[in-house]
């Protein structure tokens, strides 16, 4: 796919970016001017209480949700510019996404929901597989390739989830609240993994959480309130403290 040479070479930027829901009682602003910019390789986590925006500004940073008004680049490109075929293989090419509930196809192999998108494009199944061995190797579960999710704890599952999302070797890594669903020591496994990717593999890594122990993994913090970023720090001013975290994240979000 061509790049654009214009003037943002991102992996990611998002500029002026407004969106709203009709609803029957009164449309619900969601997202009200958001700037935001992250560079290949970087990690930046994305923080704000339930209802501020995140979700919303992570399905229009992987291109699943167009914004009302303002501008997304991936890679450079305008996604305003392209056609719904040109943006559904960027998406397809450019970008992973992690959910928090996982989104696995219960009857389903790990190794199946892993190369589920490259045998819905028809791949040969040789390749899918050795694929997917690759990708659960790179999870630490090529031991577990052949269960199905209801066999896996949730943070085998989260894992699988990260295997499939690194299929098409993306740009850039988006994830939603990937460890609200887990434990904490899954948790932490789960953000080391997806550091150790984007460290590993240069991926522009994105999380939206609640989670200052998350928050505290990433370089730099973005903070969300009512769909406005209204402030930002880098965490190795603090020493990747999470308790330090969430008081600079109280500070900027009062
Ligand atoms: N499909 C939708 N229809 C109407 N309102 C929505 C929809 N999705 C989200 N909202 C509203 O937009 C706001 C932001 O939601 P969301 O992006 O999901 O926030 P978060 O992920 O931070 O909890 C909330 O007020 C929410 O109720
Ligand atoms: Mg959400």
């Amino acid at each position: 796919m061509q790049e654009s040479t214009g003037h943002s070479s991102a992996a990611l930027s998002l500029a002026g970016v407004h969106k709203s829901y009709p609803h029957p009682s009164g449309a619900v602003t969601a997202l009200r001017g958001v700037d935001l910019t992250i560079q290949d390789g970087e990690s930046v986590a994305v923080m704000g209480a339930s209802g501020s925006g995140k979700s919303t500004l992570l399905h229009i940073m992987g291109a699943l949700d167009r914004p009302d008004t303002g501008t997304v680049r991936i890679g450079g490109r305008d996604l305003s510019t392209l056609s719904d075929r040109e943006l559904t293989l960027l998406r397809r090419r450019r970008v992973g996404i992690v959910f928090q509930f996982f989104n696995l196809v219960p009857t389903l192999s790990a190794l199946e929901n892993v190369v589920l998108p490259m045998a819905l494009d028809g791949a040969d199944r040789k390749v899918m597989t050795r694929r997917g061995a690759e990708l659960l190797e790179l999870v630490g579960l090529s031991h577990r390739a052949d269960h199905r999710p209801a066999a896996l704890s949730g943070g085998e599952q989260q894992r699988v989830a990260i295997a499939r999302a690194m299929l098409m070797d993306p740009a850039i890594l988006l994830a939603d609240e990937p460890t609200g669903n887990l434990d904490s020591s899954s948790a932490s496994a789960v953000w080391s993994l997806l550091g150790l990717l984007a460290g590993r593999l240069g991926k522009a890594l994105c999380v939206v959480t609640h989670e200052s122990a998350v928050a505290a993994a990433a370089k730099r913090v973005e903070v969300i309130k009512d769909g406005q970023i209204v402030g930002r720090f880098n965490t190795a001013e603090i020493n990747h403290d999470p308790s330090l975290v969430a008081a600079r994240y109280q500070e900027l979000a009062t």
